[in-house]
């Protein structure tokens, strides 16, 4: 023990000896499979807390990819909780101030509001995926606690009597091999393969994004995420580096103009997609798109389910995920390390070995995170049926939301949206309020004598808003 006797020691710390473990034995505290958003952020908080850490990550390079882009300004203070915001130096991020909306070519843009007239307005952060997840993966690796292997998990390992879940199998370069930990995490992102047996959802998939990247693209407002709204489903844009501009476009399954016959989603994109673009992006986006690098992701969602497995532990996208519309999953994946730092202290939980007392914890941590969780799920699930109205009733929620922006009703919702406000009932009341507004357009733009026709309109209009809000308050809130 040449390094302990360097250091004053007769015998290795216990920091040395939980090291060896891990890498002799292939033993921890805790197993974290998946070095990806989440998995990053909580081996570095549970590493710091003295935890024994195995990171396993399937493959060390940079991630090339069109999610996890624009991080919102909640999610920014959450990092910082975490004493993680130096992740966001030097990868070349693009602040974000707030929303640019444009309806129909018509535009408004709102600031993220400060908490008080004093404090400094909150910003949000663009950038490379890639950049930032190995931002985070390099401070997993300066971390002591935490030992990080490159290696693709296989199975889990589970215990024939009781079912508890005891490490995981994987394959380190074409070698069979193994990992136990008191805890198995499961951060394996939105595909997760691990998930299926345990989780008591599956994820819904009625739209994707496909993504191209914009050289030089000329903003209508600058360090401002931009959302455009028309017939068509909705289309994001946001400014992720020096020269690069992401363009997101949301398309339904079985989307006419995107058939096959109509020249499939390259010709959705020419065809309608262009022609609707603010004039200052169509150059960027007609050389993108001539570029050729289309790629896309499903857009999914999965309501959260309790952990109840001894052993086990499902995060991040495995767990719980929303339509990517607001930006909102690594905001809710940093919330949940904060929660999961104080529910699972030393203090609280001296030893991951107790299992009772871990799953007790994780059933306060099922109840706790939908503070900041259930917001931003809602919000993404109801914004995106008005925003890709497909229907009558639909359309005139999308009229009252934009009126209601209009009117200058914008600090409110950016708030929920920023992962800021972390009230469902405050969510519950600017919904509302857009239902009602809706309505009133609905009589206002009626002539006189179509009046019953108009009121008919307004009870299947609320009766839609209700239809669209009601089911994932209910999931949101009891399940
Ligand atoms: C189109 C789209 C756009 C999005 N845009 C945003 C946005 O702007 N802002 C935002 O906050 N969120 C956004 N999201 C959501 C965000 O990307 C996710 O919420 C976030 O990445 C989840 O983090 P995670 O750690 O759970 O999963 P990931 O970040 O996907 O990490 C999973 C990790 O596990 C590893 N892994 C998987 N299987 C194995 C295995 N068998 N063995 C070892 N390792 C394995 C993977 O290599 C990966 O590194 C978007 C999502 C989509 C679909
Ligand atoms: C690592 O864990 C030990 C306990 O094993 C703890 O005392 C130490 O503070 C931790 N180190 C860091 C850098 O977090």
């Amino acid at each position: 023990m040449a390094s302990a006797i360097e250091n004053g020691h007769a015998t290795p710390s216990a920091a040395e000896a939980a090291k060896q473990r891990r890498q002799l034995h292939h033993h921890a505290d805790v197993v974290i499979i998946g070095a990806g958003i989440l998995g990053c952020a909580l081996a570095v908080t549970l590493g710091k807390q003295g935890r024994s850490v195995l990171l396993l990550e399937n493959s060390m390079k940079e991630p090339d990819r069109i999610v996890g882009e624009l991080l919102q300004p909640g999610g920014v203070q959450a990092l910082e909780k975490l004493g993680l915001a130096d992740c966001l130096e030097d990868i070349d991020a693009i602040q974000v101030d707030g929303y640019y909306v444009s309806y129909f070519g018509k535009p408004v843009s709102f600031a993220y509001p400060k908490a008080s007239p004093s404090s400094p307005p909150p910003q949000g952060r663009c950038f490379h995926h890639g950049r930032f997840v190995m931002k985070l993966r390099a401070a997993a690796l300066a971390c002591p606690n935490v030992t990080v292997v490159e290696t693709k998990v296989t199975d889990l390992v589970t215990s024939s009597h009781t079912k508890q879940v005891l490490g995981v199998e994987c394959m380190t370069k074409d070698k069979k091999d193994c990992y136990f930990g008191h805890q198995t995490v499961v951060a394996d992102g939105y595909a997760s393969k691990f998930r299926k047996q345990y989780h008591t959802n599956t994820p819904k998939v009625k739209s994707r994004f496909w993504g191209l990247e914009l050289i030089d693209a000329d903003m209508p407002k600058k360090y401002y995420g931009h959302v455009l709204l028309s017939d068509n489903s909705p289309i994001l844009i946001y400014q992720i580096g020096t020269h690069e501009t992401r363009i997101l476009i949301d398309i339904p399954e079985n989307l006419p103009s995107a058939s096959v016959k109509n020249g499939g989603v390259k010709g959705h994109l020419h065809n309608v997609v262009l022609p609707s673009l603010p004039e200052s992006i169509k150059p960027s986006f007609a050389a993108a798109l001539e570029k050729g690098q289309l790629r896309s992701m499903p857009n999914s969602y999965l309501p959260s389910a309790a952990n109840k497995t001894a052993g086990l532990i499902i995060l991040g996208d495995a767990l719980n995920m929303r339509h990517p519309l607001t930006g909102g999953g690594m905001t809710v994946a940093f919330n949940d390390v904060v929660v999961l730092r104080d529910l699972l202290s030393p203090e609280k939980v001296p030893s991951f070995a107790d299992h009772d007392k871990v799953l007790s914890q994780l059933s306060s941590f099922h109840w706790q995170r939908k503070k900041a969780s259930s917001v931003i799920n809602i919000l993404a699930q109801a914004l995106y049926a008005l925003f890709a109205a497909n229907d009558e009733n639909l359309r005139a929620l999308q009229r009252g939301c934009f009126r209601y922006f209009e009117l200058g009703m914008t600090a409110g919702p950016v708030g929920l949206l920023g992962g800021l406000v972390q009230k469902p009932a405050v969510l519950f009341w600017h919904f509302f309020s857009v239902a009602f507004l809706s309505l009133w357009l609905v009589i206002a733009n009626s002539p006189i004598y179509k009046l019953p026709v108009a009121l008919f309109q307004c009870i299947t209009v609320f009766w839609t808003a209700c239809v669209v809000i009601f089911p994932y308050m209910l999931i949101e809130a009891f399940c």
